[in-house]
């Protein structure tokens, strides 16, 4: 076993080398025996107080490197760059491929022989899972699980309502105290996000692709079997690195395909288009935007989960958990592909019950008949835009309205609730410049906020359209992620207020009525307004990032370099 372990190469050395790799380590109060050919375990922690949602993580480590030790293997904790959704500004998105890449090298350039990622907020997920993914070694992923819901004045609450107290708040229904006495009400307990927002679908994404142990999306945060879990992943990334067990052995095309009918099932965040897309170019998988609205097809929501359903990520696991939802898929799921327990996700499942049916539901009785992603295209889409039907109003769905165009984040906040803009309910809402390019870094700003005057009247949703996204908490008839975006200068980028657009999300068409010769003048006089950064990250960013359509991964960053490292001696 021993000449298979990279870890070798640094603590089997002898002489100088082999001095130095093992005498800094010993600084520690670690044992000789520790470095007679054990695999070395990388934890990777994105564990900070500035990112709420894993401030718990030490704990799981440690019970990690319980099971890690138990197996006979050597731990080592790492820390790597931690993305907080909700205090990092302008948004966490624009350092998910920074991440990937403090992730690849911190895990090549280690003597780290199988990697536990520990991820929890959103995009804690998807940058190492992709950083991982470039350097293809054993590696299996932790997620820090939700919070239990919320409970304010008798009722359950979770991140969704955020959105419906905002309106509230606005419409003078809740006061200020009330708004704020709501906030510890929400956010009581350790984990991510108690919805099936972003975070919750990439623990989702993770065990549907067989890159956790079986349970892992939906055990809470605050249940003692989130420890055990991470002790027994712990346990078994020994044993994959004895079987070596690489990430491209678990993430077949079919393992994506699997992702992709999973999240229809669970009624999952658009983001996780983003990220699948990202992680399947590091891994060299062969996947396209039109991939998830083909595999998501026909399946209907079966998981009663907020936004797109009624309940919280404590009450899947309670009513059988990510396996018990995919048994109820067996007609569709790919049985064969081997997950990170040795075992096939078939297997894994196939014996999971489901024990409340108001939770999870069947394919013959699903809680909504719509699901998934679907993909428009068009000439205001021309690579693509994706929206969520099991979010949005049914009645909008198929639409044709006026434009009413924002050219930038600040331009909506300064005339949204200005009582002379002209718009009504059948308007449809554009906002442009918060894609990958012009942002930069892909707001979470698509599901814009409706007028305080359209509010007012009782309307509660209306057609919006950006080039940005929209957290996976949130809700209504909201076009994400146009490609190409409007920092490009294509077509998004020309159209004006008035112009008249249709959403036909049952043809899957999204289409702007401009003539071409009008189309060609504007394009003659279009400008590049948003601010393009000259140094650092975001000058990187900027220049390299792709377009949503295709993951928004950095252009260089794509594919892999394995574990070998390129220079060898200290
Ligand atoms: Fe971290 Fe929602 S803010 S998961």
């Amino acid at each position: 076993m021993q000449q298979h372990l990279r870890s070798r190469n640094w603590f089997g050395r002898s002489g100088k080398d082999g001095f130095i790799y093992r005498a800094w380590m010993k600084n520690q109060g670690i044992p000789a025996d520790m470095f007679e050919g054990k695999p070395v375990i990388g934890i990777c922690n994105t564990w900070s107080e500035l990112t709420p949602c894993n401030a718990h993580f030490r704990d799981l480590a440690e019970a990690v490197k319980k099971g890690v030790l138990e197996a006979g293997g050597f731990p080592v904790e790492f820390p790597v760059m931690s993305l907080g959704e909700t205090l990092i500004k302008p948004t966490a998105m624009l350092y998910r491929n920074l991440v990937s890449m403090d992730v690849e090298e911190s895990i090549r350039a280690n003597p780290i022989d199988g990697v536990v990622l520990l991820c929890g907020c959103d995009k804690t997920t998807p940058s190492l899972v992709m950083g991982a993914c470039s350097v293809n070694i054993p590696t299996l992923v932790i997620s820090g699980g939700p919070m239990l819901k919320g409970h304010w004045k008798g009722k359950d609450i979770g991140t969704s309502d955020v959105w419906r107290f905002d309106v509230a708040h606005k419409l003078g229904q809740i006061n200020s105290e009330e708004f704020i006495e709501a906030e510890a009400c929400m956010a009581r307990t350790q984990g991510h996000c108690a919805v099936m927002g972003t975070a919750s679908t990439m623990a989702v994404m993770v065990e549907a692709l067989g890159l956790s142990l079986p349970n892992n999306a939906s055990i809470p945060a605050a249940d003692a079997r989130r420890k055990v879990l991470s002790q027994l992943s712990g346990r078994r990334i020994v044993e994959m690195v004895k079987e070596d067990l690489t990430l491209s052995k678990i993430l077949t095309r079919k393992a994506f395909e699997n992702a992709i009918m999973v999240n229809a099932a669970i009624g999952g965040s658009t983001n996780f288009v983003i990220h699948l897309l990202a992680i399947a170019g590091r891994i060299g998988i062969d996947l396209n935007i039109d991939d998830f609205d083909k595999y998501s097809q026909k399946i209907p929501l079966l998981a009663n989960i907020q936004p797109s359903g009624e309940n919280y990520m404590e009450d899947l696991y309670y009513a059988g958990g990510l396996p018990a939802l995919i048994n109820e898929m067996k007609s569709i799921i790919h049985h064969d592909v081997i997950t990170v327990n040795g075992k096939s996700m078939g297997d894994n499942c196939k014996n999971a019950e489901v024990y409340n049916r108001s939770i999870i539901g069947t394919m013959q009785q699903p809680f909504k008949p719509e699901s998934g992603i679907v993909v428009v295209k068009g000439n205001l889409a021309p690579n693509g835009a994706v929206i969520k039907p099991s979010a949005a109003s049914p009645a909008l769905l198929k639409h044709t309205g006026k434009a009413v165009v924002f050219e930038n984040i600040e331009d909506y906040h300064t005339r949204i609730d200005d009582p002379d803009l002209e718009i009504d309910a059948t308007s449809i809402m554009v906002l442009k410049n918060v894609g990958p390019k012009g942002y930069p870094g892909m707001a979470e700003v698509g599901n814009m906020a409706l007028p305080k005057k359209l509010l007012e009247q009782g309307i509660t949703d209306m057609v919006r359209i950006s080039d940005g996204r929209m957290s996976g908490t949130g809700f209504g008839t909201v076009v994400l992620h146009v490609s190409p975006e409007a920092a490009t200068g294509g077509t998004f980028a020309l159209i004006q207020n008035g112009d008249i657009i249709s959403l036909d999300a049952y043809k899957r068409t999204l289409h702007v009525e401009i003539a071409e010769e009008e189309l060609a003048k504007r394009k003659a006089d279009w400008k590049q307004n948003e601010k393009v950064h000259t140094r650092g990250y975001v000058h990187l960013y900027q220049t390299h990032v792709e377009q949503a359509h295709l993951g928004a991964d950095i252009d260089f960053l794509k594919g892999g370099s394995g574990s070998e490292v390129a220079r060898d001696s200290h």
